[in-house]
């Protein structure tokens, strides 16, 4: 038996929560590794919407795609995902957000806590019940434990009615190593939402 890694996990939660002809939402596109994933697990009659505030990002997220054939699949906003209602509008299956910044690019241009939380609450409320929002949340570099320490005081207090709250984490792990987070829609929200 081996435990699953961090990122290993986090797709095996998506894998887990999506079939064929869903709507999902990859929240941080960055180098495209998670859209291609959706992409390849909704099918031909589902819908990837994939944002990143990079052009860049959403270039190559776009190339990958087209390298395994599956563009007609997803579509790649180069808007913030704190749009996200903006753009979707059916109820979503799941969602995965990689939070820091892009790998192997400008590392000052990070994810932040108000645009995360704003996405977070909007998709909690499109989510559909059994769906499944994942984050992966990489604190090390600057900024980084602001915006872990905001979602965690938000995550913690979701009522448990609702959205069930897990944590995947290497307790003895140096060097800040990344957690995941998955909220679980266990119940539709009361209209109106009573869930902030
Ligand atoms: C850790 S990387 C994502 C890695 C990606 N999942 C992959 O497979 O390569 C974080 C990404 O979030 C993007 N980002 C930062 N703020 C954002 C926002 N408000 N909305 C959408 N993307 C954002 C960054 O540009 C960066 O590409």
């Amino acid at each position: 038996m081996k435990l699953q890694r961090v990122l290993q996990y986090a797709q095996q939660l998506l894998k887990d929560s999506v079939h064929e002809g869903d709507t999902v939402v990859d929240a941080t596109a960055g180098n495209g590794h998670d859209t291609l994933f959706l992409a390849q697990l909704v099918g031909d009659d589902g819908q990837v919407y994939a944002f990143d505030i990079q052009k860049e990002a959403v270039d190559t997220t776009l190339l990958r795609l087209l390298d395994h054939g599956l563009e007609h699949r997803a579509l790649v906003l180069n808007k913030g995902h704190e749009e996200v209602a903006n753009f979707v509008h059916k109820p979503v299956a799941a969602a995965i957000f990689n939070l820091g910044y892009l790998p192997g690019s400008n590392h000052t241009i990070i994810t932040r806590p108000t645009t995360t939380l704003q996405a977070l609450q909007d998709l909690l409320k499109l989510l559909k019940v059994g769906g499944l929002i994942v984050l992966v949340i990489y604190h090390g570099h600057p900024g980084g434990k602001e915006e872990r320490d905001m979602v965690m005081d938000y995550v913690r207090q979701l009522p448990q009615k609702y959205i069930h709250v897990l944590k995947y984490e290497f307790l003895n792990q140096q060097n800040d190593p990344p957690f995941v987070i998955a909220l679980e829609k266990v119940k539709e929200y009361p209209k109106p939402e009573i869930v902030q």
